[in-house]
């Protein structure tokens, strides 16, 4: 986005937001890259950080990476509505995404990004011998060499925008409905 300018109508403000999230996954070190998804096992709220690793269908489809044996996993297969939070301090955005999430962990698609992966550092992340949360003797996990990668989609159903900005905060919600400006 232009640093300064300051978009004024709703439409051209959710065309930004779509194609800033394109760039995100493009770019390692864009702030968006890296966010917050919040889910629940139904008892208690849960969060943590997320790379976002593909966004598709201008930007209605997102895609993250994780292990299949994850507490997340667990908690999306019995509650799929989700939040994913990104906040940008160069852009003073921040999204809140309402969610509706999927997990896979077979097919042709979950085995080419895996195929992909294999060859990276990154591929470590999915193959310890025992799950995430686990109790360890060691703070360094041993390594095994089964992968246990899982890919999540995540259907955006909502936006709730919040700029922050010296002349004045401003809020929008984008969804089903259509847009609207609401009080920050
Ligand atoms: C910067 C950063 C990026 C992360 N990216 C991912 C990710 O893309 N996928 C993932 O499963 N965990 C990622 N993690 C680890 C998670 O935040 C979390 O610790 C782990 O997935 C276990 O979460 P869970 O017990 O809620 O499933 C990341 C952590 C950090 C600090």
């Amino acid at each position: 986005m232009n640093a300064g300018v300051r978009l004024e109508q709703l439409a051209e403000i959710e065309a930004a937001i779509r194609a800033e999230l394109a760039r995100a996954v493009q770019t390692p070190t864009h702030e968006w890259r890296v966010g917050v998804l919040a889910t629940t096992d139904g008892r208690a709220g849960d969060a943590r950080s997320v790379v976002l690793r593909e966004v598709a269908d201008d930007a209605a489809t997102l895609t993250l990476f994780t292990d299949a044996r994850s507490a997340k996993v667990a908690q999306v297969r019995a509650h799929p509505e989700g939040t994913l939070v990104l906040w940008s301090h160069t852009l003073g955005w921040q999204l809140r995404l309402r969610v509706t999430l999927d997990v896979e962990t077979e097919g042709l698609l979950v085995s080419s990004a895996w195929a992909r992966l294999m060859m990276t550092p990154a591929a470590q992340d999915y193959l310890s011998p025992l799950p995430p949360g686990s109790p360890v003797e060691h703070p360094a996990p041993e390594r095994g060499s089964r992968g246990h990668f899982a890919v999540i989609h995540a259907q955006v159903s909502a936006i709730d925008w919040l700029e922050l900005h010296a002349d004045g905060h401003r809020r929008a919600l984008f969804d089903a409905e259509g847009c609207r400006w609401i009080v920050p």
